[in-house]
């Protein structure tokens, strides 16, 4: 792992070689979509499910040129989201047992195979039956790759981890407890869900109970279906599925999140030329000191009158420029 961080770290040499020109008519496609024939529940039609809308939704649509440009409630760099997410949804009264797809694009789960007494569960950790929803997130690189190439490899990760956020932040709207269970089995998930060398998954929640009743494996695997249009192959798959699994964060839980607060998200992209007030910049500085370990927050701080310019870790200031 240390060998990809190093062949994939961000030089001033290494931008200069990469730096090319990119045909956004070339992009691959963001979304995966399973055949029309399934059966499936729009959103918004049953409230057991109003989790799933606020864990993958499309929170904007705009027409960029002559193409459509969605962004969804989770952020995505360069907003290709080379991401897909599942559910496993268990006694939930007034929807089907069974496993879906979130297809966020056409605003609906679309049931993938019905379910009794097997599951997921035995590939994710758990050996009863599992009542409630069981959340699966997987990647889809080339999505990324065709972007970023190799480097590709570490906002995969950064966007799964986002995706998990996003399940945990529908959970606090909804007033439920999500766990992420880090122990599975991503071989077997793989081939279960009848993912190819395009997809791979990477981790795996819980909202609900483990019942008393046990469980048997799948007996066969889903239908595969592409979730790209095209691609030009991946790196190799051990990159993806031996990597060290994400797992929860010493147990940090956002606090209560609203659900305007998942749908309004959108990273702040506005360059004005009025400067951040006092307060503004005391907030930012404050949220960024919270940040729960292991991770760390870099900042970088410039011409603002509250603070010197430079380069901050945990709102500590680590190197001071001097400007000419
Ligand atoms: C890991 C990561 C890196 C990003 N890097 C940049 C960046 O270098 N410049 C930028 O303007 N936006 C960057 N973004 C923001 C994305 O472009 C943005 O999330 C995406 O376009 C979707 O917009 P939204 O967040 O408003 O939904 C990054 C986002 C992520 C998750």
């Amino acid at each position: 792992m240390e060998e990809i961080y190093k062949e994939t770290i961000l030089t001033p040499l290494g931008v200069a070689k990469t730096t090319g020109f990119l045909d956004w008519d070339t992009q691959p496609s963001p979304f995966k979509h399973y055949p029309e024939f399934l059966f499936g529940y729009d959103f918004g039609k049953i409230e057991a499910l109003k989790i799933i809308e606020l864990s993958r939704s499309v929170t904007d649509a705009q027409q960029l040129g002559k193409k459509p440009y969605y962004r969804l409630n989770t952020p995505s760099a360069g907003n290709l989201h080379p991401t897909e997410l599942y559910v496993q949804i268990r006694g939930v009264e007034g929807v089907l047992s069974g496993i879906y797809h979130i297809d966020a694009k056409d605003a609906c789960l679309v049931l993938i195979e019905e379910i009794e007494k097997e599951g997921i569960e035995p590939y994710v950790g758990l050996r009863h039956r599992f009542k409630g929803m069981l959340f699966v997130v997987s990647m889809v690189p080339f999505r990324s790759e065709w972007k970023y190439g190799k480097r590709a490899w570490r906002y995969c990760y950064l966007d799964a981890g986002h995706q998990a956020g996003s399940v945990l932040a529908a959970a606090s709207a909804t007033g439920q407890n999500a766990t992420i269970l880090s122990d599975i089995d991503s071989e077997g998930l793989h081939t279960v869900l009848g993912f190819s060398d395009e997809e791979y998954p990477v981790v795996a929640l819980g909202i609900g109970e483990e019942s008393e009743r046990g469980v048997v494996h799948l007996k066969k695997a889903l239908m595969h279906v592409c979730p790209l249009d095209y691609s030009e192959g991946t790196r190799d798959a051990s990159a993806y599925l031996l990597a060290p699994k994400i797992s929860d964060a010493k147990g940090h839980r956002p606090e209560k999140i609203e659900e305007e607060t998942i749908l309004g998200r959108r990273s702040a992209r506005r360059f004005g030329t009025e400067v951040l007030s006092k307060e503004t910049a005391d907030f930012v500085a404050s949220l960024l000191q919270e940040v729960p370990e292991p991770l760390h927050a870099w900042q970088i701080w410039i011409h603002h009158p509250s603070r010197p310019d430079g380069i901050y870790r945990d709102g500590i200031c680590v190197d001071r420029w001097e400007y000419a």
